[in-house]
């Protein structure tokens, strides 16, 4: 009884964090800066483990020092998202490091606008390809990990990225508004089927944020 009363009147004096990440696996693509480098950050500062992937190596490299010089645990994996043969690969490198992952977040993007009658195939497809096929590939390079019935219990959580533009339309970005358009559908659909297996998925449509994306382009980057 008195160590019941103990118990009780420590979990009243030390409330649990319900945002605290601690020990959970996060793999954010497009990571080395922008949105998908702050979304490190701030999980960092709750606990997780972070696993960055970005095309942009240097950046990609200096993020993951920055976290770890903070105190946290992270490691990088960087290549092209848009390769079909790379997410599996993705994912195979984070389960060896980290021997789970808890929570996927597909942030890797960029734009390439034109206005609707200056839009070109290549532009459209190239579009759709990170915005809609990549989260895809990602989420279904997972199913072997997350279907696991051993895996049953843990935390499953994947986050999408759609825009204002996909949820109203956006002048000149016919093929950015109508892949930010589908991945929410994509995420609805992943939440009806793999709800069932405690599979979490939700999507997060900002407006208009100061990034790399939203800048003119700058002639010294090298990607
Ligand atoms: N910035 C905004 O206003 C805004 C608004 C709504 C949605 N979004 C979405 O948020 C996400 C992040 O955008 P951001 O603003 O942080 O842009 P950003 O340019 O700062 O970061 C995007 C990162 O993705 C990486 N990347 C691009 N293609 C890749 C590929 N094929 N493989 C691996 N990495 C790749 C880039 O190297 C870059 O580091 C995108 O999906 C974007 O569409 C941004």
């Amino acid at each position: 009884m008195t160590d019941r009363l103990a118990q009780l009147s420590n979990h009243l004096a030390q409330p649990s964090d319900p945002t605290r990440l601690d020990g959970q696996v996060v793999l954010i693509t497009g990571a080395a800066q922008g949105i998908g480098r702050a979304t490190a950050e701030l999980l960092a500062s709750k606990g997780a483990k972070i696993a960055i992937n970005d095309l942009d190596e240097e950046r990609a490299n200096a993020a993951v020092e920055a976290l770890q010089t903070a105190g946290h645990e992270a490691f990088c994996y960087c290549g092209d998202v848009m390769d079909v043969k790379f997410p599996p690969r993705l994912i195979k490198a984070v389960l060896e490091r980290f021997g789970r992952i808890n929570v996927l977040i597909n942030s890797a993007g960029f734009l390439n606008d034109a206005a609707i009658h200056k839009m070109t195939e290549e532009k459209f497809d190239i579009v759709m390809k990170i915005h809609n096929y990549t989260p895809y590939r990602m989420i279904h390079a997972l199913s072997g990990h997350w279907m696991d019935p051993a895996n049953r219990a843990m935390t499953k959580t994947i986050i999408n990225i759609s825009s204002t533009s996909g949820l109203h339309g956006a002048m000149g970005q016919i093929n950015y508004a109508t892949a930010k358009a589908g991945i929410i559908g994509l995420t609805k659909t992943v939440a009806a089927e793999w709800g069932r297996y405690g599979v979490r998925c939700n999507a997060v449509a900002y407006g208009w944020i100061d990034t790399r994306m939203t800048k003119p382009p700058d002639p010294d980057e090298k990607l």
